[in-house]
């Protein structure tokens, strides 16, 4: 299939991270186009283009930007620009790429957005684990530097932006905007209700765009070719090209970008390489863990958009981490896993999230042991219905829905584990 490779381009080019390597590739050459552009105008493209957030919940990126008070609203206020770069959702592995292999992309795309929300200051908020990646940004943000297309007076523009990598302790929630913000601040990470949202009233109270790594490094392709240019790639609600992270059962799992809009099954055989020989499609988590799982008749009829996942089955593109389990996978073994992570990883604020996820794993382990009964089943669903939509943050729909999910789509087999109940299970 012939289309632009936005994010992906550079990857194949040795040493694509040094700064003469990624300017040969046409790095930065947005950037002295976009600080003589009115601000203005640069976030009217990013909306005309209709770039949805790759963070996960694929909010308008230019309708965000448009939420920034102007700055004689502002009360002198600062505005903020975070690149959300902790990335740990269970089968999200993207942005790491966007990172390691072309973070000048992103320092580019992050300098265009400075400009048009008259920002002067920015942050990559990077998880713990990631320390190896943050030294490589590091070193990138020191060449940008001395070549003066970050820090003041950029290319002689007048604009100043500086931008520093901050790196977090590794855990999940500081990947919700607010937690994110809270960390950064020197706080504890845990989440604020909304609103005020961080466009209006964000790190240290002031106006703060929070954007996804893979959202921002789009913006210079935007700027070169204009909205029409990426509006003509994906679907009418879904333009452009995405990044996907596949993993499981699949014979070539990896990082893909593909135009939106694509079907799921052509992305799972032509891009992932299919399934392994002999195996059958079992179920899909599409959009890293926290979205509903689907079902191989919905995979059939579902292509890669945020559109058509919702409509056809009932979840979501998420961030793009798609897991495929073929029918040797025990999915009560799998959804048992999965509530670990959550039940691990609540951040405590809110009694259904703190102890809601510690309780449905523990029922959990015991339906995969073969030690509950249909009453337990009931107790599960009971508990992830009063997870969902009843929390300061997302997290509790998170850990809810793959619960509800896989307990209404899969039943037989949580129903069959019950009902050997006593006589041992596998
Ligand atoms: C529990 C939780 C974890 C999240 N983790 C991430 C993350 O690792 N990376 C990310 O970009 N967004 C994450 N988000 C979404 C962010 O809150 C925010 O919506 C996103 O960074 C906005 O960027 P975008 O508009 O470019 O999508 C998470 C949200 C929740 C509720
Ligand atoms: S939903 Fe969970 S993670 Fe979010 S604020 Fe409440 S306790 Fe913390």
């Amino acid at each position: 299939m012939d289309f632009p490779r936005i994010l992906s381009g550079n990857w194949d080019t040795p040493d694509s991270h040094r700064l003469a390597v990624a300017k040969s590739r046409g790095v930065y050459s947005q950037l002295p186009r976009a600080l003589a552009m009115a601000p203005n105008d640069i976030t009217q493209i990013v909306k005309d283009s209709g770039l949805r957030g790759r963070g996960g919940a694929g909010f308008p990126t230019g309708m965000k930007w448009s939420f920034v008070p102007p700055a004689e609203k502002r009360q002198g206020k600062s505005v903020y620009l975070l690149c959300n770069a902790d990335e740990s959702e269970p089968g999200t592995f993207k942005d790491r790429y966007c990172l390691w292999l072309d973070p000048h992309l992103l320092f580019e795309g992050m300098a265009i957005a400075s400009r048009a929300l008259d920002c002067h200051v920015g942050y990559i908020y990077i998880r713990g684990e990631f320390r190896y990646i943050a030294r490589r940004l590091e070193e990138a943000l020191a060449e940008a530097y001395a070549a003066g297309l970050l820090g003041k007076n950029i290319l002689g523009s007048g604009h100043d932006f500086d931008l520093y990598v901050h790196v977090g302790a590794g855990a999940y929630i500081c990947g919700e905007e607010t937690a994110l913000i809270s960390s950064l601040e020197g706080e504890k990470g845990q989440p604020k209700l909304k609103p005020p949202f961080p466009a209006v009233e964000g790190a240290w109270r002031s106006p703060t765009i929070v954007n996804n790594v893979e959202t921002l490094a789009v913006v210079p392709w935007l700027i070169q070719h204009g909205a029409a240019a990426y509006k003509a790639l994906g679907t009418e609600k879904s333009p452009g090209t995405k990044l996907f992270s596949v993993s499981g059962h699949v014979r070539r799992p990896g990082v893909y970008e593909i135009p939106l809009g694509i079907p799921m099954m052509q992305f799972i055989n032509e891009y992932a390489g299919g399934l392994l020989p002999g195996r059958t499609l079992k179920a899909v988590i599409p959009g890293g863990s926290s979205v509903p799982v689907m079902t191989p008749a919905e995979v059939a009829i579902c292509s890669m958009d945020y559109e058509s996942i919702n409509t056809n089955a009932g979840s979501y593109l998420g961030s793009g981490g798609m897991i495929v389990m073929d029918d040797t996978t025990d999915l009560v073994a799998a959804l048992t896993n999965l509530l670990r992570f959550y039940a691990h990883e609540s951040c405590g604020q809110c009694t259904p999230c703190r102890e809601g996820c510690g309780w449905m794993h523990q029922i959990l382990c015991r339906v995969r042991d073969g030690e509950a009964s249909e009453v337990d089943l009931g107790t599960l669903r009971d508990l992830a219905d009063n997870i969902h939509s009843k929390t300061i943050c997302f997290f509790g729909a998170s850990a809810a829905m793959p619960v509800q999910s896989f307990l209404t789509k899969f039943r037989s087999e949580f129903l069959d584990r019950v009902q050997r109940r006593g006589v041992g299970a596998a």
